[in-house]
């Protein structure tokens, strides 16, 4: 019993030092005899195999990662500097009578022609923010939402709004309907 668990017995040491010193060439795996050099070709193959499958998860685990970083992480916002003064289309877009909302810069503005005269407010309610219209039968500025109306010049006639349309500066320039900043 002690011989079988004794691995430093001459006999066990001399088969461990006879197959280390390299006197037999061939070595059985599974009861099969291969050749020793095979040994290394074999590591190899596993080696490259290990590399690959490593290459090919991280192509995927990027992959994945991609949108999820995306999201997490906004783009960086593009500066972009506001003109004072823009032509914001045509005068004619504007006749007696009506108004008419243009963008100017990230604003929106309303024009009016009220009997000839331009005047130009922000077209965004103070009351909760909805874009107003002109009602040319009443000859105001108008909130749909919650019935807010304003003069043409963003004074407050009515309505739960708190404060007048922000004014702008509006001018015909030839034909080209020019806006710029208060
Ligand atoms: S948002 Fe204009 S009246 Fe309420």
């Amino acid at each position: 019993m002690a011989r079988n668990s004794n691995f430093k017995s001459p006999d066990r040491l001399d088969s461990l030092q006879g197959g280390a010193s390299g006197k037999s060439s061939v070595s059985y795996d599974g009861g099969k005899a291969r050749d020793e050099s095979l040994k290394g070709v074999d590591f190899e193959r596993r080696s490259f195999l290990g590399k690959a499958v490593g290459g090919i998860g991280a192509v995927v685990a990027a992959g994945a990662l991609y949108p999820v970083v995306k999201y997490i992480i906004p783009p960086a916002e593009k500066k972009v500097k506001e003109k004072d003064e823009i032509v914001v289309g045509k005068v004619s877009e504007v006749p007696p009578g009506s108004g008419k909302i243009f963008q100017f810069n990230k604003d929106k503005v309303i024009v009016v022609n009220n009997g000839g005269t331009l005047s130009a407010v922000s077209a965004v309610c103070t009351h909760l923010g909805c874009l107003v219209q002109w009602k040319a039968d009443e000859d105001l500025i108008y909130c749909a939402c919650h019935g807010a109306r304003y003069e043409s010049n963003g004074k407050i006639i009515s309505g739960p709004q708190p404060l007048p349309l922000a004014p702008y500066t509006v001018r015909a320039d030839g034909d080209d309907l020019v806006i710029s900043k208060a």
